[in-house]
């Protein structure tokens, strides 16, 4: 064989024909990265490839590179300079990604070859895929979604929606549960896994408003990620709504538990909220969601075509203070109805020094004061909205900047309908091109990871609380661990307090039974953790922050449930120091930053 010396031990080189059916010969998932020879294979992607090879450890898993140039099976991948991999299964493609997306590739080859396993091991049908429309094959959008299949809308009765929940997802069950509806019989049309805003979450729930636990519901199910699934049965003839709620059981985990031991929520759900599942409640219901949450699932007509061939951007909008305050939610629900998706937001009084920073391009302009003025009137409200060319769609929704050609041109545009009296700027921003956008949306939501600790003390007794709060407060957990340090570990973990008369006590405690590590992520996560956590001493958390973890689950100031990083810099130390090369993701895939289960593109 041909192939680079350092890869050869990595990924079987495949430079002919031959050598490319050799490795589509192999039993079990070969994932190969295909690459034109003048750039050579993704360098980006190799150090995770060694480390996922090296964490499962499985025969069944094979990793190859080829040359699309020199193999003629790989003609229509020629040219084509975005990193590629393609999932065989047997021979067969199963799988498609385009681009160095680290998470997403370690995903994909978890979920893969965990369904080659069903399919060599319980004979399941093998779900082929076609790559036919090489830029849509695998419609990567900026949460990180990956649908299998782009099918035409099924008839009513023949789907339903599913969703695998946060808690679900937050304990790692997800494509366990994955693979248990697939060997029951459904057929997964389309997944995409997406983080719910409260927004959404409250419009989803609408129904039922009325209920008391109607708030809870709102923020546990807003609180991380969720897998959205349509769901279709492979006997066609049953009604697949009926089937999947069968299949999930109950709502209530003790009749789950009782009457229905087999199912979902009996063995996911802690409790009758954290029920793990959810399935439409009959066929319009299955409608509703289906056009809530997949609003082009299927449709080819008009003006979203054109943008849906574009691919998914995230723009910045900005509503100022006054109508920030007056009319939140009816543009909220005007956006969310206009098919984007608020990934990210959030109200931020500004200083007249971030505005500057802002606006440092409009700075020296005549209206700047008004400008100013306007903008530190109050909170504004930050949004990061998601879909297919979203700059220049919010840009077509804001209508013209001046206000006044906006009412006479087009009363219908937002900044006609919402403007304020007697104030001449207009009051909602847009990213005028997708460079902006990128660097807006850091300005106002700079994502950050930090390291959690459970201490020992709380290990046994609170874990589950601290973990709920967690998932409250919008932090995606990215790693979890239950590990005991060591005595020397402890003693570097806290060496900043070497000197200190509470070291050796410290380190005793830290090192007398198994914490929980996490590494956390969120915007301003090292700041956001610290303030949930409160002040070290429980005493004064209780008096000052009662609502923070130290008020709730610590005893004392030595066994205070919870250590968090001091800063960004300490947090990427401590992180590197408890789980080796934390960053690895984040770092070689220098484009991709990912956070509370989004991925972000940042171009
Ligand atoms: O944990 P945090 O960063 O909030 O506080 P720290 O000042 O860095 O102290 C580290 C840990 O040492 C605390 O969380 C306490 O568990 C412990 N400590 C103690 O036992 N006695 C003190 N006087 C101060 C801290
Ligand atoms: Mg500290």
């Amino acid at each position: 064989m041909t192939g680079k010396k350092k890869e050869a031990s990595l990924q079987t080189s495949a430079t002919n024909q031959e050598q490319w059916e050799e490795i589509l010969g192999k039993k079990g998932l070969t994932v190969v990265d295909v690459y034109q020879q003048w750039c050579g294979p993704c360098r980006a992607v190799i150090s995770l490839l060694r480390k996922i090879n090296n964490e499962l450890g499985d025969e069944l898993l094979h990793l190859a590179t080829a040359e699309a140039d020199s193999i003629d099976a790989l003609e229509k991948y020629r040219g084509k300079c975005e990193p590629t991999f393609l999932f065989y299964g047997g021979g067969e493609l199963v799988a498609v990604l385009r681009g160095a997306n680290g998470p997403l590739l370690q995903k994909i080859i978890v979920e893969q070859l965990a369904k080659e396993k069903s399919v060599l091991e319980h004979g399941v049908d093998r779900k082929v895929v076609v790559d036919n429309d090489l830029a849509q094959a695998v419609k990567i959008d900026v949460q990180g979604a990956h649908r299998l299949e782009e099918a035409e809308i099924p008839a009513r009765k023949s789907y339903t929606v599913a969703i695998i929940k946060p808690d679900a997802v937050a304990h790692g069950k997800a494509n366990e549960i994955l693979t248990k509806v697939q060997d029951a019989g459904f057929k997964i049309l389309a997944q995409e896994e997406r983080t719910l805003t409260e927004a959404q979450a409250r419009e989803f729930y609408r129904h039922k408003e009325a209920e008391e636990y109607f708030q809870d519901l709102v923020q546990f199910t807003s609180s991380g990620p969720s897998r959205i699934l349509i769901l279709s049965h492979l006997e066609d003839t049953s009604d697949v709504v009926q089937a999947w709620l069968g299949f999930i059981g109950p709502a209530n985990i003790e009749e789950a538990k009782r009457e229905k031991p087999e199912s979902l929520r009996a063995q996911y759900g802690t409790r009758t909220l954290f029920n793990a599942v959810h399935g439409s409640e009959d066929v319009d219901g299955a409608s509703r969601e289906l056009a809530f949450f997949f609003p082009d699932f299927g449709k080819a007509n008009g003006t979203t075509r054109d943008a849906e061939e574009k691919p998914v951007e995230r723009t910045l909008a900005l509503i100022r203070p006054d109508v920030a305050r007056e009319n939140r939610e009816e543009i909220l629900t005007q956006i969310t109805n206009s098919g984007f998706q608020v990934s990210l937001q959030r109200d931020m009084t500004l200083t007249e020094e971030q505005v500057r920073k802002f606006y440092v391009h409009r700075a020296e302009e005549d209206d700047f004061p008004t400008l100013l003025q306007t903008m530190t009137r109050g909170p504004v409200l930050a949004l990061a909205l998601t879909r297919e060319d979203a700059v220049q769609q919010w840009k077509n929704m804001l209508g013209p900047p001046d206000i006044k050609k906006a009412k006479e041109e087009q009363p219908e545009c937002i900044r006609a309908r919402f403007s304020m009296e007697g104030d001449p700027v207009n009051q909602i921003h847009g990213s005028q091109s997708t460079e902006e956008a990128s660097k807006e949306i850091s300005f106002f939501f700079p994502v950050q990871q930090t390291l959690a600790v459970i201490k020992p003390d709380a290990v046994d007794q609170h874990r589950d609380g601290i973990l709920e709060e967690i998932r409250n407060k919008g932090f995606s957990i990215k790693r979890m661990e239950e590990k005991l340090l060591s005595k020397k570990m402890a003693e570097e973990f806290y060496k900043e307090h070497r000197e200190r008369p509470f070291f050796n006590q410290l380190v005793e405690f830290m090192c007398g039974g198994p914490s929980v590590i996490m590494v956390l992520e969120k915007e301003n996560a090292a700041e956001e953790w610290r303030a949930t956590m409160g002040p070290a001493d429980p005493e004064r958390a209780k008096a000052e922050h009662p609502e923070s973890l130290r008020a709730r689950f610590g005893s004392d100031l030595l066994h205070n449930s919870v250590h968090g990083s001091l800063n960004q810099e300490h947090a990427r130390e401590e992180i590197r120091f408890l789980f080796g090369e934390p960053a690895e993701l984040t770092d070689t895939l220098g484009s991709v930053r990912y956070t509370t289960g989004l991925f972000f593109f940042c171009g």
